[in-house]
Formats: structure tokens, C-alpha cells, sequence
């Protein structure tokens, strides 16, 4: 999609980190925007970042897991702006935690949002975004999409998913002019360390993950630049950050022998507790 300008996006995790930054960017571009998430606070935050009479922002509470919710959300924002052109599934958690000690309600949550949730995005906004005879879906996966890490077993397996999933979409939709990508950031400055600590992640534990991100990661702005260029040459996937081109490259190049040293420390780790 070329021109972004007068089109409405819907922006699903946009009350904090990567979601805001997109919707500041797409308000840059001229956009009308349907911003949506669990948090109304977060909403309304980015609601005043974005505030400008010439554009159309609405803000709409819901939980991307929750179907019944997410059918009468396409109908609601439809409604409210007479079309959608663009859909980002971008809502996401991470819980940064050993497969044995994890519960399994804490794995079906992480699958639960970053998988069940892009599906459910997909399948009930699809209607609309082929009524405006011209779409775009992006999905927010990660560089776990190319790797699995220790610690993150449904993290890294959810959005491998949402990177095939997205593959599967972009060939299938193109006969209905939607185009799909999926992001595959590294370490973005956001608020997803502090949020894995509600969803069960050891304190210390995300404390020093977050301090590290604040130092080599990127800030979400800079990613949702790359992002807008993306959907205008209908990329159908990004890396974005020197760390999620390298984690990349090393497992195309090494596709077995890069998991050993990740073996060798969580082993070292998990047995020096
Ligand atoms: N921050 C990073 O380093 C990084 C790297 C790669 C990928 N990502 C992905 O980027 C996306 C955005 O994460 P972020 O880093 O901006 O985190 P964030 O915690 O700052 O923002 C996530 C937003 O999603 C919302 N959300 C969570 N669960 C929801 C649900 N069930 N329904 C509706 N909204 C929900 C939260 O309220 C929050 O506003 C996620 O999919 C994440 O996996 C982040």
C-alpha cells in the first residue's frame, strides 16, 4: 500500500511500546486510527499523542483472546469509521520462564494472546479489509520467530507461528489486494519486561532483561519508521535491529550448532541455582 494517507489502521496493543509507536506513525501519515487494547489508561495516553482534529482516533477496550469480543470489535470500528484498510495484530506478553516450571495456564496465556490473538484479528477483520478492496495486515512476530530460546518456550513458538501464519496469508490474500508482513523485531524499548513480571517472569530476573534492552535496544519509534516503509514496498517480512539480523543469519548459517551454546549456559544456569 503506497499511500497511507486518509486510510483507517487498527492497531491492536497500542497503549504502550511498539503499538503507540506505530500509531504515532501512522497518525504522521495521515491515518485514521482504531486503537485498541486492555488498558484504558495506555489507550487514552496514546489517544493524546495522536491527537489531531484533521484525523479520526477512536479507542476501543478489548481482550485480542476474547472472540466474541473481537467480532463485535471489526463491526464496532467498521462502523465508527466507515472502512478498514489496514489491521495491526500487535498485542503481545512475554513470560520469561523454564518449560518445567511453568504452569500450563501460563503457557496457554502466551499462546493464547500472540497466536490466538493475531488469528482471531485476522480471521474477523478479514470481511472488512476486502470490502475496502485494498488491505494490509501486520503482524508483530519476533527474532524468537526464527529461534527457539530457553525461557521462553510458547514465546518463541507463538511467533514462529505468527511468522508462518503470516507467510500462509500473504499468498492467499493476494488475489483480494491485502498484502501481509510480519515484524521480527530484536530488543525494542517497551514496556514488555515490566508487564512479563504481572504475568509471572521473576523480578530480578526481567529487572536485569529490561536494563539491558534500555542500553543495546532500539527505541519503538525508529521501528515503526521501518515498519511504514515496509507496508509502502510490501515487504512481507522485517528483521528490525542489528540483533534480530544476527540471530537470523547465525540460524540460517548454523542451523543446529547455534542452540548448543544455549544449551551449555541454561544447563550451567539451571544446575548453579
Ligand atoms: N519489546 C521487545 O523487545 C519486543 C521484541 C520483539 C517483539 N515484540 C512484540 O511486540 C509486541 C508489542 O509489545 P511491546 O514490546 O510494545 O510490549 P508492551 O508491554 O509495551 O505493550 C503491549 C501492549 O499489549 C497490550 N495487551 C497485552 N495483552 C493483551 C490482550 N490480551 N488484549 C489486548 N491488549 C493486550 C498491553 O496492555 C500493552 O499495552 C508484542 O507482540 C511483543 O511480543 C516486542
Amino acid at each position: 500500500m503506497k499511500n497511507l494517507y486518509d486510510k483507517v489502521a487498527v492497531i491492536t496493543g497500542a497503549g504502550s511500546g511498539i503499538g503507540r509507536a506505530l500509531a504515532k506513525a501512522m497518525a504522521a501519515e495521515g491515518c485514521h486510527l482504531a486503537l485498541v487494547d486492555m488498558n484504558d489508561a495506555g489507550l487514552q495516553e496514546t489517544k493524546a499523542q495522536v491527537a489531531d482534529k484533521s484525523r479520526k482516533v477512536t479507542t476501543h477496550i478489548a481482550n485480542v483472546t476474547d472472540r466474541e469480543r473481537m467480532k463485535a470489535l471489526a463491526a464496532e470500528i467498521h462502523q465508527a469509521h466507515g472502512a478498514i484498510h489496514l489491521l495491526f495484530n500487535n498485542a503481545g506478553i512475554t513470560i520469561s520462564k523454564a518449560f518445567e516450571d511453568s504452569s500450563l495456564e501460563e503457557l496457554d496465556r502466551v499462546l493464547a494472546i500472540n497466536l490466538g490473538g493475531v488469528i482471531n484479528g485476522c480471521y474477523f477483520f478479514l470481511p472488512y479489509l476486502k470490502q475496502a478492496g485494498e488491505g494490509h495486515i501486520i503482524n508483530t512476530s519476533s527474532m524468537a520467530g526464527f529461534i527457539g530460546f530457553p525461557n521462553q518456550l510458547t514465546y518463541s513458538a507463538s511467533k514462529a507461528a505468527v511468522k508462518s501464519l503470516s507467510e500462509t496469508l500473504f499468498a492467499e490474500l493476494a488475489m483480494h489486494n491485502i498484502s501481509v508482513t510480519s515484524i521480527h523485531p530484536g530488543a525494542i524499548r517497551t514496556n514488555i519486561m515490566k508487564a512479563a513480571v504481572d504475568h509471572g517472569s521473576d523480578a530480578v530476573e526481567m529487572q536485569k532483561m529490561e536494563a539491558m534492552v534500555m542500553k543495546m535496544g532500539m527505541e519503538p519509534d525508529a521501528l515503526a519508521r521501518k515498519v511504514i516503509k515496509a507496508i509502502k514496498k510490501d515487504k512481507m517480512r522485517i528483521r528490525v535491529g542489528f540483533d534480530a539480523y544476527l540471530m537470523e543469519w547465525i540460524k540460517r548459517l548454523f542451523p543446529v550448532a547455534i542452540h548448543k551454546p544455549f544449551r551449555k549456559a541454561f544447563t550451567k544456569r539451571a544446575l548453579g541455582k
